[in-house]
């Protein structure tokens, strides 16, 4: 008897736990798939957008409050401290209602470059990250360096290749 009231418990409580574990995959999985999951940068403004023709990636820079005010007044030689900047890359996807206009097609994800000169100071004072859903994830200091070798051709830039388009 004890025994079987035992196993009943325990039923009840795996039943429960298994319900608890559907309703919180419920509750994370995103609203709608086709469309990119936005992380913090989901507020941020403009600072420039790109196509690449070798990856056939569209990409929209954005920057957040830091880095709008440094490209609004001109201070981005060097980007001040706090500045992030986001880089959202799509498959390029032609429009299938107007085969003229290339759009953002799968999304491929995220990558942030964060100005914190004492930080790192090996690498212009940018760190290198990305995120992983919602959360900014910093890279280690070799990828970080594989990051920076590619953006060293915009030293005179602060190592930032976009221009901001929205000043
Ligand atoms: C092969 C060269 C190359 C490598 C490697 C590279 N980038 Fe870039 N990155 C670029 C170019 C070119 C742009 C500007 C055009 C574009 O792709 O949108 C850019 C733009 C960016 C931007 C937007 C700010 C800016 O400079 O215009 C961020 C953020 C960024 N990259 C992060 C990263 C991170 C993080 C890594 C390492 C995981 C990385 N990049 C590695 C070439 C590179």
């Amino acid at each position: 008897m004890k025994n079987m009231q035992k196993n009943r418990l325990g039923w009840v409580l795996s039943t429960a736990a298994l319900l608890l574990t559907i309703t919180t995959a419920q509750a994370e999985a995103p609203a709608a798939v086709e469309k990119p999951v936005f992380g913090e940068y989901k507020d941020w403004r403009v600072l420039g957008v790109s196509h690449r023709l070798d990856k056939k990636f569209v990409r929209a820079i954005l920057g957040n409050d830091v880095a709008i005010d440094a490209s609004r007044s001109g201070k981005m030689t060097p980007w001040p401290d706090g500045t992030i900047i986001a880089k959202l890359s799509w498959k390029e996807q032609i429009h299938p209602n107007w085969p003229q206009a290339i759009v953002p097609g799968e999304f491929v994800g995220a990558e942030a470059m964060i100005k914190d000169s004492k930080k790192f100071p090996e690498t212009g004072g940018w760190g290198f990250g990305h995120w992983e859903g919602k959360t900014m994830v910093m890279y280690d200091k070799e990828k970080s360096a594989t990051c920076f070798a590619c953006h060293t051709p915009m030293k005179d830039h602060d190592y930032v290749y976009t221009a901001p388009v929205l000043q």
